[in-house]
């Protein structure tokens, strides 16, 4: 008999989009334990993530990314709370993998807000220049379609509590699950 499908609830979306803090919520009001891709990579590699941008560049993180993906998809539990770094669906193995993985919740959110929640630390390699709006801008360019290829479903952020959010993915949650 083919084993069940997975029932995990991944979140991707940009920099500053609310990944970790609604995964902590969705993770509270579920009872479902919440991974961090960051999180694993930092755990694997024994390095902060800017570390590991400065010595081996972006390509070296995105194998870990990809590598990441692939022992979660090899993991039990399958009922877990997945949030992911901005920039993991710039791949197209890692799309595919996160769409097998179970329901793909892309939080939108708008530029000026990401600029305005980005400022407030300078913990992200790819914001840390002398441009970090005009950097946004063409990030979000690149990567706007891709979010939305990936998403089983997209959430618009902006003005919504965490609360309202998480309780807007549980509810497609439930209804994506029951109709596999
Ligand atoms: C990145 C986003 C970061 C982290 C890394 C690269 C990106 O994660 O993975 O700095 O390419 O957008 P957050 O989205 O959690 O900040």
């Amino acid at each position: 008999m083919p084993s069940a499908p997975p029932k995990n609830i991944i979140l991707i979306g940009f920099m500053g989009s609310g990944k970790s803090s609604i995964g902590r919520e969705l993770s509270q009001t579920l009872g479902y334990p919440v991974i961090d891709t960051d999180a694993l990579i930092v755990k694997r590699t024994r390095k902060p993530i800017r570390q590991i941008f400065a010595d081996e560049g972006e390509e070296a993180f995105r194998d870990l990314e990809s590598a990441v993906l692939t022992d979660l998809e090899s993991e039990q539990p399958t009922r877990r709370i997945i949030a992911t770094g901005g920039g993991i669906i710039l791949r197209p193995e890692n799309r595919a993998a996160l769409r097998r993985l179970g329901f793909v919740v892309w939080l939108v959110v708008s530029s000026a807000e990401i600029v305005r929640r980005t400022s407030r630390n300078r913990d992200r390699p790819l914001l840390d220049n002398d441009d970090p709006e005009g950097t946004i801008t063409r990030l979000l360019d690149q990567r706007t379609n891709l979010y939305r290829e990936t998403a089983h479903q997209e959430i618009e952020t902006d003005g919504l509590t965490f609360p309202e959010i998480t309780a807007g993915i549980i509810e497609s949650a439930r209804y994506f699950f029951a109709t596999l």
